[in-house]
């Protein structure tokens, strides 16, 4: 017998057992199996309902993700679900871990479903760019109602087992433990009712009295989170069909939308995405035998923007922190910063007050650098100066016991020479997090030439253990992201001063998808802090000298309202054709936006080759996780490589050798580059 999907019969009730692991997705073989099963249940004399469990962490957690966009194989969702809807006998959904995307669909095809407490429920399509394609869009809002169904279905949120009670969306929530028993227990009550097989499609109580301005008042209400996908509006439009069309035709416009959007290359770019993020994690010289060390207690060195940062991202994990600073003051402004993060979460709901309590009970404030003598792991994140940090590391070597870990979390710096520092280099790392730190889900791994591999192995496992995707990078300055993204602020910096207007750079960058454009965020972060270290006359440094330090203060590239509405400055016009005079640049705007496209993300491409060229990464994959998570490149390009593959390497090539032979070395394309375009293969294997 097929072990995907087992059959037991047990008090007058089939039990059929999917087994599929490691999240049990609904791929071909599986529907194969089901299929079968639910067949000789079907035909089995001494069973009257049907109940469908899962073995392992969860219930169906989907389809096959790998399978979506290539031709179905039979026996497709449809042929699967038809005959369980249309079969002569009640079938219960017993569901634990997550039932997300066809695997809820699947739930919901169900005559009943039944939830464990910690269960949850979802339709995280939109998330891969697709929208729930084997009946979602229709059944859900039948049950839940639109409001609900929008919610649910554009926002991809688990639903956690209680709230799917009160939706509608299960009929019963029982105890974990008891989930099978308590699915054989509900179907005998099914039974003695009379064997009743309700179906979600004939449900029309919530598609009643719908406000038809609901639907507009919902894009309208999130038109910039949904700003350049294409599933969210679909998903509205047919959630909107609900109301008005019969449930057949709701179905065949759900599997046009369904069709047209995985053949698509937003979908393409978030599948890639979903399992690039999960592959940052494979290191080929990192083997099974090498065990991660167990980390339970943390260490922070300095408790500044990153220090207070870092501590809430363990805090969150449960992990208790030793926080260290050089001052009474410096630490109550670090610890201020946490406490006034976590009301405010909590005043927004996203916690309790006892949960607030409790994370601050975990944190350890000192002066006392022999505090974190007996911790597992040490983080500094002190000023971004070799000779700070060399101190604070050969002072941390002194203190802490010899198996620790000594992380650096600098930006920039030579981690080796940091290591350097110490009397055990093979146990210094560097773990590099990006800002917020309790909020940004990348986290840069740094492996120094003499970082042990347990070591490695250990930093990639804790990132897990902080809801953070690491990414492995070898040292060079900047490692990944910040070496990546360095190019795009070059050449806008650049295109200024050759008199391209900032609010087109600005523009053309919002266009392709980023959240803001570079001089925005330039003012946003604040003048004064980015440009600190400029050792040359820049826009930037002039800006400061005449107290533009951005939103701040008086503005920066732009001035700003009260209400931070931006619009373009006369006077930073002014300093920026004082500095371009100053330095001879010639006056040559770039006006034509693909060409400040090329110009802005080509050489971005072109790092990332030289990046992985030179073996800073492992994959290119790598580098578009650490693009999209670090710097919010629109994932739904898939990430600067994924691009550039999908517009063709030669085009980039091309791009590059026009703005070499106009503005010089600096873009000349990079060998790895040049050797792919010429055989017209890609970043991606
Ligand atoms: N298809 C294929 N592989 C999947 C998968 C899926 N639906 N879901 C997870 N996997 C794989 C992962 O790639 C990973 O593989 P690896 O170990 O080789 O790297 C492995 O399963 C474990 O996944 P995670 O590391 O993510 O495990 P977690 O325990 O952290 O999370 C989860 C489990 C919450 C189920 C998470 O994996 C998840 O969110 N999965 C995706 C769910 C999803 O998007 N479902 C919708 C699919 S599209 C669909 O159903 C279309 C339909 O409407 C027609
Ligand atoms: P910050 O200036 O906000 O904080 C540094 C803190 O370290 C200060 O509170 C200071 O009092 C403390 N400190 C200095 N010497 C110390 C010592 N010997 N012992 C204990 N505490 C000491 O700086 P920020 O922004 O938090 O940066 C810290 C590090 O993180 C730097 O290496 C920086 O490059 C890196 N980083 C910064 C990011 C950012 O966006 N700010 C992003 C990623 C990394």
């Amino acid at each position: 017998m097929n072990n995907l999907a087992s059959l037991m019969i047990e008090s007058g009730v089939a039990v059929i057992t999917i087994d599929n692991p490691p999240v049990n997705a609904l791929g071909a073989a599986l529907r194969r199996a089901l299929f079968d099963r639910l067949e000789e249940a079907f035909a089995a004399a001494d069973a009257r309902a049907i109940v469908l469990i899962c073995a392992g962490r969860t219930f169906i957690a989907g389809a096959d993700i790998s399978e979506l966009g290539k031709p179905a194989a039979l026996p497709t969702f449809f042929d699967l679900f038809d005959l369980i809807e249309d079969g002569p006998k009640p079938v219960i959904a017993a569901i634990h871990g997550t039932a997300l995307g066809g695997g809820f669909e699947f739930a919901l095809i169900c005559h009943y479903r039944v939830a464990a407490q910690s269960a949850r429920v979802g339709l995280p399509e939109v998330n891969l760019g697709v929208l729930p394609g084997a009946g979602g869009t229709q059944r859900v809002p039948r049950l839940a109602g639109v409001e609900a169904a929008l919610d649910i279905m554009t926002s991809g949120r688990h639903v956690h087992a209680p709230e799917a009670l009160h939706l509608g969306l299960v009929d019963a929530v029982v105890p974990d433990q008891t989930l099978r028993a308590a699915a054989v227990e509900f179907a005998q009550q099914v039974i003695r009712d009379g064997a009743l097989r309700p179906r979600v499609r004939d449900k029309k109580g919530a598609l009643e009295n719908i406000q038809p301005a609901l639907f507009a008042e919902f894009r309208k209400a999130n038109a910039q989170r949904f700003r350049g996908l294409k599933a969210p509006d679909a998903i509205i439009t047919l959630v909107e069909s609900t109301v008005s069309l019969p449930f057949d035709e709701g179905m065949k416009r759900e599997q046009a939308s369904f069709e047209a959007l995985v053949g698509g290359r937003q979908s393409a770019a978030l599948r890639y995405n979903f399992f690039a993020e999960r592959e940052t994690a494979r290191v080929p010289d990192i083997t099974a035998d090498i065990r991660p060390i167990d980390i339970r207690t943390v260490g922070i060195i300095g408790a500044g923007t990153m220090g207070s940062g870092i501590a809430m991202a363990f805090l969150n994990a449960g992990l208790p922190v030793t926080l260290v600073e050089t001052s009474a003051a410096a630490l109550d402004r670090g610890m201020s910063a946490i406490r006034r993060t976590y009301d405010a979460s909590a005043k927004k709901g996203r916690m309790t007050p006892d949960q607030v309590e409790q994370r601050m009970r975990l944190v350890n404030p000192t002066i006392d650098l022999d505090a974190v003598g007996d911790r597992d792991l040490v983080i500094e994140a002190v000023f971004e100066n070799i000779d700070v940090k060399k101190d604070v590391f050969t002072r941390l070597d002194g203190v802490v016991r010899p198996e620790a870990i000594l992380a650096s979390n600098t930006s920039f710096l030579d981690l080796d020479a940091i290591a350097e520092a110490t009397r055990h280099p093979e146990r210094v790392i560097g773990l590099h997090f990006f800002s917020p730190a309790h909020v940004m889900r990348l986290l840069e791994v740094v492996r120094g030439t003499q970082t042990a591999k347990p070591i490695v192995a250990t930093a990639m496992a804790l990132a897990r253990k902080i809801a953070k995707v690491p990414v492995l990078s070898r040292t060079c300055p900047g490692f990944i992201a910040n070496r990546l993204l360095a190019p795009r602020g070059t050449q806008a910096e650049a295109l200024v001063l050759e008199g391209t207007p900032v609010a087109l750079i600005d523009r053309v960058l919002f266009d392709y998808g980023f959240a803001m454009g570079h001089f925005q965020m330039m003012d946003l972060v604040g003048l004064d802090v980015v440009g600190r270290d400029a050792d040359q006359r820049t826009v930037m440094g002039d800006l400061v000298a005449a107290g533009r330090l951005g939103q701040k203060q008086n503005g920066g590239y732009y001035d700003y309202d009260g209400a931070r509405q931006a619009t373009p400055s006369v006077l930073a016009e002014k300093i920026i054709a004082d500095v371009a005079r100053a330095g001879g640049v010639p006056h040559e705007p770039t006006l034509d936006e693909a060409a400040l496209i090329g110009r802005l993300l080509y050489p971005v491409v072109n790092e990332g080759a030289k990046i992985l060229e030179e073996g800073i990464a492992l994959r290119a994959s790598d580098i578009d996780v650490a693009a999209v998570l670090g710097y919010n490149w629109p994932v739904y390009t898939g990430g600067p490589m994924f691009w550039a593959d999908s517009i063709g390497l030669d085009q980039v090539v091309a791009g590059l050798r026009q703005l070499e032979a106009r503005h010089g070395n600096a873009f000349r394309p990079a060998e790895l580059l040049v050797r792919l375009a010429a055989r017209g293969e890609r970043f991606q294997p």
